[in-house]
């Protein structure tokens, strides 16, 4: 069930069977040549709403915007200071919370999001705990996790099998190959001359100038014209797969 899809009745009924949330949060910046820039939010979204549909978890709205500062050196891309991306998370959560939710369940389309996220998780389970000096109390306890989709073996497995070392780091062929999958109408074709080179290199940066520099046409690593939409169904597929498993993990422990 989609969160912003339901009507209050059904979001009390939902929580006298269940305190937990998927909560699927993107990125708004660009990937590469040949990728969409809402990427990171539309993989994130589509793989979270799949492992609802399995699990029958209640879906939160997607956080399109992420933390992309070292992407504004590309047209399009959109980001939020780690500052701005800690205070939404502490709101969205905390507004929940309020409701009764307990475990907030974030499915993770951005790399650039991991570091941001866990730092709002610390905000937010401390003030939940009733602040930093509190005594020990038996509030329920609020509990946020991060997955990222493409972290799990079986996804890295096929991706691995599918793409090789050609899989990279940003832009990679496999979101490419899920955004593909889920909005067909959208795929770029990619240039004739193909891209150059094939795999897009791999370093370190500093700041969105620097990236640019290094990394001038935006991937890292990658090679998104293997991409596929077929491929694309199964890397979703399995994505959804291993998110639904974690969540039920995630909300069965004690
Ligand atoms: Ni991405």
């Amino acid at each position: 069930m989609l969160l912003h899809l339901a009507a209050w009745p059904e979001v009390e009924d939902y929580l006298k069977r269940s305190t937990g949330i998927i909560i699927p949060i993107g990125s708004t910046e660009q990937h590469g040549p040949t990728g969409l820039i809402g990427t990171d939010a539309i993989t994130a979204e589509a793989i979270g709403a799949a492992a609802g549909d399995k699990t029958g978890a209640l879906v939160g709205p997607t956080i399109s915007v992420g933390m992309a500062l070292h992407h504004l050196g590309f047209t399009g891309s959109i980001s939020l200071r780690p500052t701005t991306l800690i205070a939404y998370i502490h709101d969205y959560v905390l507004s929940l919370a309020r409701a009764g939710f307990t475990r907030f369940f974030f499915v993770n389309g951005h790399g650039g999001n991991v570091a941001t996220a866990n730092a709002a998780f610390a905000e937010i389970t401390a003030e939940a705990a009733g602040g930093i000096g509190a005594m020990p109390s038996n509030r329920p306890e609020i509990r946020c996790k991060l997955v990222n989709w493409w972290d799990f073996a079986p996804v890295k497995a096929l991706s691995r099998d599918l793409y090789g070392n050609a899989e990279g780091m940003h832009a990679t062929a496999s979101e490419v190959s899920v955004t593909q999958y889920l909005y067909r109408d959208h795929i770029k074709p990619v240039p004739a001359a193909g891209m150059s080179p094939r795999i897009a290199p791999v370093s370190h940066f500093f700041g969105a100038a620097d990236y640019r520099r290094r990394f001038p046409d935006g991937r890292i690593g990658s090679d998104p014209t293997l991409s596929r939409p077929e491929h694309g169904e199964r890397i979703h597929a399995a994505a959804a797969t291993a998110v639904a498993d974690a969540y039920q993990t995630f909300v069965g422990e004690t």
